[in-house]
């Protein structure tokens, strides 16, 4: 509730032991149209605060039993009396009492005797500036209830979806499954018509699994869910399984993929089915946003700080700069004919962001529109194994065959 706006509605509380000072101060301010209360003693004026705040205090300093200073403390370490502002009246002109004022809590002070006409004015404007304080106090509340609401309710979603995965995946599982089953027509022969919807049936199984994979994904990211399966990894080898998918991709779209991949690199302790992830997902996007005929090169090295460097350039229709930072959100897609031209939803990039932040690195987007884009990936050294690592014989150094198969359905 904000204060009182006009000179009417406002209640000023003086107190002073002085009874000729509390009569002046009185008509002075009922003059310019306040309601005034007045109190003789501390005690009494701390009393009259706690039943009925007034909007304003002016305290003198010297009263027998609660002065004015221990007036201020009171008044100040009361949740209802905390924000008053208080002008203390002192007839002693000196710099300590002064300081101990503001130390105790007033707002502002001025000195006795008081000049009539100078008091009405520091009244007003002292008035103002706590109307205003008030307003802040009340918005910032607001503020902060209103982040709190979306806050739990962000929560409530991200758990929601999280908890979600299974439901959602399981049916699709079957009819991706059974329509591959029908597509092969594993158990005799059908009808051309039947095989072409059931191949229909199942890309749009797959496509829909995508989406709903880089959703989860995302949710369980923001619920803090989303956890790295650590592991001694073997680039090569991520590099292979990514460039299967890359290159059916590539060719479907008449792009040059040019890997360039330095040799006796060493293994990295990292995620592997989210390093493959990290890497389709970039390279996919930079065959899908580069016209027939362009290049895709895939350069992984170590840079000059010995980080792990995957670095996707394409020489495609680029981002504008100012678009960069919504295709890194989520949904985000920057409006152009080639993205509209081609599927996709607009998680790729902000859940591969997450992927990269999660093992501790970094990405960054460098593009210039109609000339290409280069999305540089890097890897903390501290993930890096010596050079001379050896592999152990037997161990698994990519992601369970059941767990890349999957996500390498969802995405080819
Ligand atoms: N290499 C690129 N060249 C030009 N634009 C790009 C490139 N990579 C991303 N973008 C722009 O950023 C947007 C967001 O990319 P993101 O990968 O998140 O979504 P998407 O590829 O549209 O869909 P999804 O990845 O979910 O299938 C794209 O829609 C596109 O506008
Ligand atoms: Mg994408």
């Amino acid at each position: 509730m904000s204060l009182p706006e006009g000179p009417a509605t406002t209640s000023i509380l003086i107190v002073d032991d002085d009874e000729v000072v509390r009569e002046f101060m009185s008509a002075t301010l009922e003059d310019a149209g306040f309601n005034v209360a007045t109190a003789a003693d501390g005690e009494t004026a701390l009393k009259l605060c706690i039943e009925n705040p007034p909007d304003l205090v002016i305290a003198d300093v010297l009263m027998p039993g609660m002065d004015g200073f221990q007036l201020c403390q009171e008044l100040r370490q009361r949740p209802e009396t905390g924000y008053i502002p208080i002008l203390v009246a002192t007839g002693l002109d000196d710099v300590p009492s002064i300081v101990k004022a503001f130390d105790v809590g007033a707002t502002d002070f001025i000195n006795k005797p008081i000049k009539w006409i100078i008091l009405n004015y520091r009244v007003q404007y002292m008035l103002r500036t706590s109307r205003v304080a008030q307003e802040l106090r009340e918005n910032q509340v607001r503020l902060v209830s209103a982040k709190e609401a979306a806050e739990s309710a962000n929560r409530a979603k991200n758990e929601f979806l999280a908890n979600m995965s299974h439901e959602l995946r399981t049916p699709l599982n079957a009819v991706i499954g059974f329509s591959n089953v029908m597509h092969q027509q594993m158990f005799g022969p059908m009808p051309d018509k039947y095989l072409e919807y059931s191949k229909v049936i199942e890309e749009s199984g797959t496509h829909l699994l995508t989406i709903i994979n880089s959703i989860l994904d995302l949710a369980r990211a923001e619920a803090g869910r989303l956890t790295l399966n650590e592991q001694e990894v073997e680039i090569a080898d991520v590099v292979a399984f990514c460039e299967k998918i890359v290159r059916v991709m590539a060719q479907r779209a008449d792009v040059a993929f040019v890997p360039d991949i330095d040799e006796g690199l060493p293994h990295v302790f990292a995620d592997p089915t989210k390093l493959q992830q990290i890497l389709i997902n970039l390279l996919s996007n930079a065959i899908k946003f580069t016209p027939p005929s362009g290049t895709v090169t895939l350069t992984i090295g170590l840079d000059a700080d010995g980080d792990l460097m995957f670095r996707i350039e394409d020489t495609g229709i680029g981002i504008p700069a100012d678009k960069i930072e919504l295709a890194l959100a989520p949904f985000g897609q920057v409006d152009s004919r080639l993205a509209r031209k081609y599927d996709g939803v607009g998680l790729g990039l902000p859940l591969t962001k997450i992927l990269v932040e999660l093992h501790g690195g970094k990405l960054e987007i460098d593009s210039e529109v109609d000339a290409g884009t280069i999305v540089t990936v890097r890897i903390p050294r501290e993930r890096m194994r010596a050079q001379e690592a050896v592999r152990v014989p037997g161990r698994a150094t990519v992601a369970p065959a059941q767990d890349r198969f999957d996500w390498a359905l969802a995405r080819s």
